[in-house]
């Protein structure tokens, strides 16, 4: 969910409304604002997207000058105007906004009721606005403190009550940041809401409360003990965040690659030395063991890792998604390395994985974009991939980027444990320093159109098939889930070896089938399983190395792709894939910026 706060001379409003649309990425299902004039605090929320909301305010602006606003992502009820953020008491005095669950809300709820307290909404977070309310004798601050200490589960909670002149927020999980102006405060659950009026910014941390007013702040600590939270001056480019003329975020971040690329090896590689510079302050001899967490996308990266990790430095590593591994009582030691990667650095299924491994002694290492994000704060070290913001909520540039990172880690622990000769570490160095040159060459306008072509031609497919073998597994996998998610198509991905164990049986003339079959030393195989595909009459899309001519007789259609080393070949392929997944969504019509049901950072359980 997005969340907005703002206190000064501005219409609040606008502030909200802007912010907001900065943070609909975040979750979109419906958007609510609340404005304080000093006499009261009107609310206004609608289901869907934001789109809706402005609608309904174009006719009847809210004035005053405090207000708070939340996009909504949902958990606990529907998505519909009633269960829409903010919430309100019964008398309309305090009005909050959540961010994140409230997991004892039930036994919460039905001890309000029991005392009186009617609830107008299905969700978990109007029993903070009414836990506040029994609280409250004249402090909103105490009150908001006195309601917290009766909940569990994480929030980033924002408080407005029609008496005072101050907002209140607190968070845990949930992150949030602080803006600081000239008599006047902004607060946002992300920097882009807040970059267009201030750069000076307050990083919230877990556990903080926060009382913002028209010249200042006050930071405590859930007991209510005083903390010192320091400005930082933001120096990041609001337009960069942008869609910079491409028809969508995903587009653009797309044709970002190379330039991502480029910022994730950037002064890390020596080719003179063979070495990697990683700048980790972890003992790479030290682990005997690594364990990779992640979710969705980065999950298919940490795929990639783990082939890359036992091949070129011989440690077992072994791979979950995030919610499974918190819940498996996963074998952790001193000598376990976990590594957790995430775009956001805020899902909050593998956060609490990583504080799961953390309980049971583990070393741990974040593959992460968002600077400053929650994970950043609790790993021992952060390997930085710098691909820049990505709005798109289907993940490209920070996969490519979290690819070419765990590249590097292996070569950086290769070459540290002595698994890797000198030549050998330089012959990938090379391979890797060429990625950005080779993906920006996937992205000319004729490879793109034929992708584009091949993509149109089958878009009326009802399901789709992706292979691969050993590296570019995971590439078969993270294709098929591209384009789940933005096209609605369903698509299943399989190692190309077990398709005859299973899939096989759906084949028809009916099931495209896209193979993933660039130069590996397992190519032959992987073409023989083509040949199953074909047999049952199913239709075959390639990927292949560019001048395999000899293997392109196999396939009803052909991508190509430039020759790259097998072992960073899974970013150049995934590219291809990307434009097949956004080429089909867009030939349906579908809004690839805003897949139905999906969010940027899942922020819930
Ligand atoms: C959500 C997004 C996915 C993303 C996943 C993990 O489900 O829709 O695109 O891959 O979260 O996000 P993270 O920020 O942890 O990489």
């Amino acid at each position: 969910c997005g969340i907005v706060g703002y206190i000064g001379t501005r219409q609040a409003q606008d502030v909200l409304i802007s912010g907001l649309s900065k943070l609909e990425y975040r979750g979109y299902d419906s958007a609510g604002v609340a404005v304080g004039d000093g006499a009261c605090i009107a609310v206004r929320k609608k289901a869907g997207k934001l789109a809706n909301l402005q609608g309904e305010l174009a006719g009847a602006p809210l004035p005053g000058t405090l207000g708070i606003g939340h996009t909504r992502w949902a958990t606990h009820g529907l998505p519909n105007d009633t269960n829409a953020h903010p919430h309100a008491t019964e008398d309309g005095k305090i009005v909050i906004i959540h961010n994140g669950i409230i997991e004892n809300y039930l036994p919460l709820k039905e001890g309000l009721t029991a005392r009186g307290h009617i609830f107008k909404s299905e969700t978990d977070s109007e029993v903070l606005a009414h836990l506040i309310e029994e609280a409250y004798s004249g402090d909103l601050y105490e009150a908001v403190r006195a309601a917290l200490s009766q909940v569990r589960g994480a929030y980033g909670i924002v408080v407005t009550h029609v008496d005072h002149r101050e907002i209140v927020a607190a968070r845990t999980v949930s992150p949030m940041v602080m803006g600081v102006g000239e008599g006047e405060m902004f607060l946002a659950s992300d920097v882009p809401a807040l970059l267009p009026y201030t750069r000076n910014m307050v990083f919230l941390h877990d556990g903080d409360m926060v009382v913002l007013h028209d010249d200042g702040f006050r930071v405590t600590d859930l007991a209510g003990n005083e903390l010192k939270r320091d400005i930082e001056h933001i120096d990041w480019d609001a337009e960069a965040a942008e869609k910079g003329g491409y028809d969508s975020y995903m587009m653009k971040e797309i044709y970002e690659q190379p330039n991502a690329l480029t910022n994730t090896l950037i002064g890390r590689l020596h080719d003179d030395t063979g070495e990697v510079n990683l700048d980790i302050n972890l003992d790479p001899a030290s682990f005997k063991r690594i364990s990779i967490i992640a979710c969705g996308t980065a999950y298919y990266a940490g795929m990639v890792g783990e082939y890359l990790i036992e091949q070129l430095a011989r440690i077992p590593v072994d791979i979950d998604v995030a919610s499974e591994y918190r819940y498996r009582d996963p074998l952790v030691s001193e000598h376990t390395l976990a590594i957790v990667m995430s775009q956001s650095g805020e899902t909050i299924d593998t956060l609490e994985a990583l504080r799961e491994a953390k309980k049971f002694g583990a070393k741990t290492l974040g593959i992460i974009n968002a600077k400053g994000s929650s994970m950043t704060r609790e790993v021992d070290d952060t390997l930085y991939i710098h691909a820049g913001p990505e709005i798109g909520v289907a993940s490209t540039k920070a996969y490519t980027s979290m690819v070419s990172a765990m590249l590097m880690l292996a070569l950086w622990l290769g070459r540290a444990r002595g698994t890797l000769t000198e030549d050998q570490s330089r012959e990938l160095l090379h391979a890797a320093r060429e990625l950005p040159r080779l993906v920006e060459e996937s992205l000319t306008p004729e490879r793109v159109e034929n992708v584009r072509a091949i993509a149109e031609k089958y878009a009326d497919a009802r399901d789709f098939l992706f292979l691969g073998r050993g590296v570019n597994s995971p590439t078969a996998y993270e294709g098929a889930l591209k384009l789940k998610e933005i096209s609605y198509i369903h698509a299943e991905a399989y190692a190309a070896g077990e398709m005859k164990h299973g899939p096989i049986a759906l084949i028809d003339e009916h099931m495209p089938v896209v193979v993933v079959a660039t130069e590996s030393k397992l190519l032959e195989k992987t073409i023989s399983n083509v040949q199953e595909v074909r047999a049952r009459k199913g239709k075959v899309i390639l990927v292949l190395s560019e001048g395999d001519t000899e293997n392109a007789r196999y396939g009803d259609d052909v991508i190509y792709v430039p020759r790259a080393h097998e072992m960073v070949s899974p970013v150049v392929n995934a590219v291809a894939l990307q434009l097949l997944a956004i080429f089909i969504a867009e030939k349906l019509g579908k809004d690839v910026d805003k897949p139905r049901n999906l969010a940027k950072a899942v922020t819930v359980e």
